[in-house]
């Protein structure tokens, strides 16, 4: 059995320091960027994908707790992409996906640990997350991932079916959204 929980309201078993440090964990180990020049970089690294989410939208952080209250992953984002200029300098790329945003306005990064992946615990925090913004009365929700991914198929079988691949520096990304 696993429980969702928001970072605004954890639950009375588990403390918010400790499943901080835990999503950090599950981060840099799904990461593919593993090196960073200093810690500082890595730093700016975890804040552009990881804290300015808990600090400027605990609500729609979202973790997987275990039967022991241990972090088996997590789901960050926003409700509507637009209105975070800080977020969109954080992400230069934002704006080659403009056109998506009126029907698709809110994100999400999600990560699983990796010992816990393949046992439908992604699909469950898509769902809560999904649920959260439909209740919030967002019409739309993408993620934006490589067109190569395994988990371009995980998004697929959970209904992310809208696509659209754009070339940004020397790479292809992909973007795929949910009407909600
Ligand atoms: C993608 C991810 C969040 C899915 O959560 P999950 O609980 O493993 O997924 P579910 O059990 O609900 O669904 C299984 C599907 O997830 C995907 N998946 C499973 N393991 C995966 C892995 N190690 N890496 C990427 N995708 C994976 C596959 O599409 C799988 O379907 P398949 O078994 O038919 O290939 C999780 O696997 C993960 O954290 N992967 C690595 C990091 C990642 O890709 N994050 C998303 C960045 S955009």
């Amino acid at each position: 059995m696993i429980q969702v929980k928001s970072l605004l309201n954890p639950g009375e078993s588990a403390k918010t320091s400790v499943i901080r440090k835990s999503v950090d964990e599950i981060f840099f180990e799904s990461s593919p960027k593993k090196s960073f020049a200093s810690a500082s970089e890595r730093e700016a690294f975890k804040f552009k994908y990881l804290d300015w989410y808990s600090q400027n939208l605990p609500q729609y952080f979202l973790v997987a707790l275990g039967e022991k209250s241990e972090v088996l992953g997590y789901v960050c984002g926003v409700a509507d992409t637009r209105r975070h200029e800080d977020l969109a300098g954080l992400h230069p790329w934002f704006e080659i996906f403009e056109d998506c945003y009126p029907q698709f306005p809110a994100h999400l990064h999600i990560n699983c640990a990796e010992s816990a992946r393949g046992r439908s615990i992604g699909s469950t925090l898509l769902a809560v997350f999904e649920s959260c913004l439909r209740s919030d009365g967002v019409a739309g929700v993408h993620l934006v991932t490589s067109p190569d991914a395994r988990n371009v198929g995980f998004y697929d079988k959970n209904g992310y079916k809208f696509t659209k691949t754009m070339n940004w520096k020397d790479s292809k990304l992909l973007l795929m959204g949910k009407s909600l």
